[in-house]
């Protein structure tokens, strides 16, 4: 029998109550297709400052290494806000996407027919919507150096070798070979200097790959299109603020943020999240929509394990749980039929999926 090792990572918030839904998800599935999950919890974030008094252990760092995959729920909350920066949960999670090397992180914007309504936008205008966001995750501003919090001044630098570059370059050109063939590259190159660069770089890439058509945008006018016309996207690829911040934007194309999951891949083993925060206003209500959370494990199973049946599963589970009418808070006033809890929404799916 096939066998993996998965790292659990629940975190903070709303994050265990979610991650427990996709592991009675996968634990459904992986029985009826013929393999074996093997789990790992592991401390990271707000949790990992009360037990060990750091938000990254090095426990955790030597742990996710020797997992074929690592499902992350949510870290943060109000209880650790007034940390120095580097003790905050968010430098926890920062710190452990930098040393699993996880630069590219990937993250679908679709939009589920069943929840056309669900959106702030015109359902003319989101119908059909399907967009891979690519966006670097281990560079750019959140990382650049120096960087320094101080009285009089501050300031982070925003910096990219071309070897950055490069690689999600490629990353994203490879995705767009399976899928409309079109990238667009989101980037600040009227302003800033590393953007040029960037958009060089991208260009380069770009010679490899003559089937792909490339354009380029600046991100102020992309965060307008995508809230214009988002059927015009295909693939994005961008810088780790930018795509930070228009990954959010284009979530609420799907009508929840509480639906969007994310692939974090790179050198080695993944990491697989909801593309969400904590929402510590709801948690340990049984209300959050895991639906992120769970689509993240089936991608988990797609990118890092090659279980691709399963992970279509798990897809169209999630799928013909929307178009059956439940629905979690977050959903309510959209077409629902039947309210239902987080663990209830868990249920529906795993059951679902292992018929
Ligand atoms: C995300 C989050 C994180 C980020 C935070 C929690 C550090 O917003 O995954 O999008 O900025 O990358
Ligand atoms: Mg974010």
């Amino acid at each position: 029998m096939r066998s993996y090792k998965i790292g659990v990572i629940k975190g903070d918030g709303i994050g265990p109550e979610i991650i427990d839904e996709a592991i009675k998800v996968l634990d459904a599935v992986s029985v009826s297709e013929g393999f074996n999950l093997k789990y790992e919890e592991m401390l990271l974030g707000g949790s990992a400052i009360d037990e060990t008094g750091v938000p990254l252990p090095d426990e955790t760092i030597q742990g996710v290494k020797k997992c074929d995959a690592v499902l992350f729920g949510s870290i943060g909350g109000p209880k650790w806000d007034n940390l120095e920066r580097h003790l905050r949960p968010e430098s926890g999670l920062l710190g452990l996407r930098k040393e699993m090397g996880t630069f590219a992180n990937l993250r679908p914007a679709m939009v589920y027919d069943e929840l056309v309504n669900a959106s702030s936008l015109k359902p003319a205008v989101i119908k059909g919507v399907d967009i891979m966001v690519v966006r670097e995750l281990t560079g750019g501003i959140y990382f650049g150096q120096p960087r320094e919090y101080d009285a009089d001044k501050s300031y982070n630098t925003m910096v990219y070798t071309r070897e950055e570059v490069q690689r999600i370059a490629v990353v994203a050109f490879d995705i767009a070979m399976k899928r409309d063939k079109r990238i667009c590259s989101v980037d600040k190159a009227n302003v800033l200097e590393v953007s040029q660069f960037w958009r060089e770089i991208v260009e380069e890439v770009a010679k490899d790959y003559p089937e792909v058509e490339l354009t380029h945008m600046y991100v102020d006018n992309a965060a307008m299109q995508l809230i214009r016309d988002p059927k015009q996207f295909d693939v994005i690829l961008t810088g780790n603020i930018f795509g930070d911040i228009l990954s959010d934007a284009a979530s609420m194309l799907s009508g929840s943020i509480g639906l969007l999951p994310s692939a974090s891949t790179g050198k080695g083993v993944g990491l697989f999240e909801p593309i969400h925060g904590s929402a510590p206003d709801i948690a340990g209500q049984g209300i959050a929509n895991p639906l992120a959370t769970i689509s993240s494990a089936s991608m988990m199973l797609r990118y890092a394990l090659g279980e691709d049946t399963t992970a279509n599963k798990i897809d169209d589970a999630i799928k013909k749980a929307l178009a059956e009418g439940y629905r979690t808070g977050d959903l309510g006033n959209y077409d629902a039929k039947e309210m239902v809890t987080c663990s209830e929404m868990g249920d529906i799916v795993a059951d679902y999926a292992s018929r």
